[in-house]
């Protein structure tokens, strides 16, 4: 199957080592990308390439099987996109913003419908200008599906969204992907990478410096288990607790924090010592490396 989007080797550079520094990556049909990295890594830069927003220095761009550099409207007619900034008029009412992106497609969603799935059905007349942050925001993403994309670019979709409206809006992208359409994300949140990616890129100061599934992330990390409590208030010197134990312990804040490689031995040894004094550990809590911890590791270690 030929992949929807090919990426050989770009560059773009803006003085001082900023930009992109020879990326390489596909995308297959169907398939939902996340772009992580910290700010400044070259996620929207190269967001903007794929889409024709920005021109590169060099290296090969085949989006939907053409240069974007090169693609006009037939190529912008078949992407949407939820830029990081979108600059809609505040006058507008909704429905007037929705209706007149919609013009620029040829096969489009009606406001009454994008209104919906993006839960704005009652603002529909309300000017832009009324609305909250957050909802301004889902107009954005309303306007990236407006014209029934092949391949949606959705640079930080949920900056700004409540954590309720951010999970209503995974659904909608999840859907999205159901039905087939491509999706290239750019988020900050580990757990709308891990919800919605199938494959991660990890771009640190313009390079790629992982990639895989959010599986494949969290398990190429160091897997350890971290068993965390609240310290016990026991008069009795903690030695015994601590010492037989076979990872490593440390205190924060209140709680203490156990980072082990033997989880099953070094838990049954933790609630045994605190059974036998009739100690209720409280806040006990046993996990795994999360994909965060992962993220966390790699970009730490490539950071400049
Ligand atoms: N038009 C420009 N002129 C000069 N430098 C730029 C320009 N656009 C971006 N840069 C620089 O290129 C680097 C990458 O920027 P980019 O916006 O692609 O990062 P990002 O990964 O999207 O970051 P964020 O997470 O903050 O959105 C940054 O150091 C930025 O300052
Ligand atoms: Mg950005």
């Amino acid at each position: 199957m030929t992949s929807v989007i090919d990426v050989a080797n770009l560059t773009k550079g803006y003085g001082q080592d900023r930009g992109l520094n020879g990326v390489s990556f596909t995308v297959a049909p169907g398939e939902v990308l996340a772009l992580l990295g910290p700010n400044g890594a070259g996620k929207t830069t190269c967001v903007e390439i794929l889409e024709g927003h920005r021109r590169r220095d060099s290296g090969e761009v085949s989006v939907l099987g053409v240069d974007p550099a090169l693609g006009g409207r037939r190529l912008r007619d078949r992407i949407g996109i939820v830029m990081q900034e979108a600059g809609i008029d505040p006058e507008l009412t909704v429905r007037e913003v929705l209706e007149h992106y919609g013009r620029a497609y040829s096969q489009r969603r009606a406001a009454v419908e994008l209104a919906e799935l993006v839960e704005l059905t009652d603002r529909l007349d309300d000017r832009v200008s009324r609305l909250s942050g957050g909802q301004q925001r889902r107009i954005d993403l309303a306007l990236g599906l407006v014209g029934t994309p092949e391949l949606v670019f959705l640079d930080e979709p949920t900056t700004g969204f409540d954590p309720v409206a951010r999970r209503r809006s995974w659904d909608v992208i999840g859907d999205l992907a159901a039905a087939g359409t491509t999706v290239v994300l750019t988020t900050h949140y580990l757990e709308e990478a891990e919800q919605l990616a199938d494959r991660i890129l990890v771009l640190v100061a313009g390079q790629i410096v992982a990639e895989g599934t959010p599986d494949e992330l969290r398990r190429g990390a160091q897997r350890e288990t971290t068993i965390r409590f609240g310290l016990p208030r026991v008069d009795a010197p903690l030695e015994s607790l601590l010492e037989p134990l076979q990872g490593k312990a440390s205190g924060r804040g209140m709680d203490l924090e156990v980072t082990t490689s033997r989880p099953t031995a070094d838990l049954a040894h933790i609630t045994g010592w605190a059974l036998a004094r009739g100690i209720e550990l409280e806040g006990l809590v046993v996990e795994t490396t999360s994909l965060e911890q992962a993220y966390l590791r790699l970009v730490e270690g490539e950071q400049p």
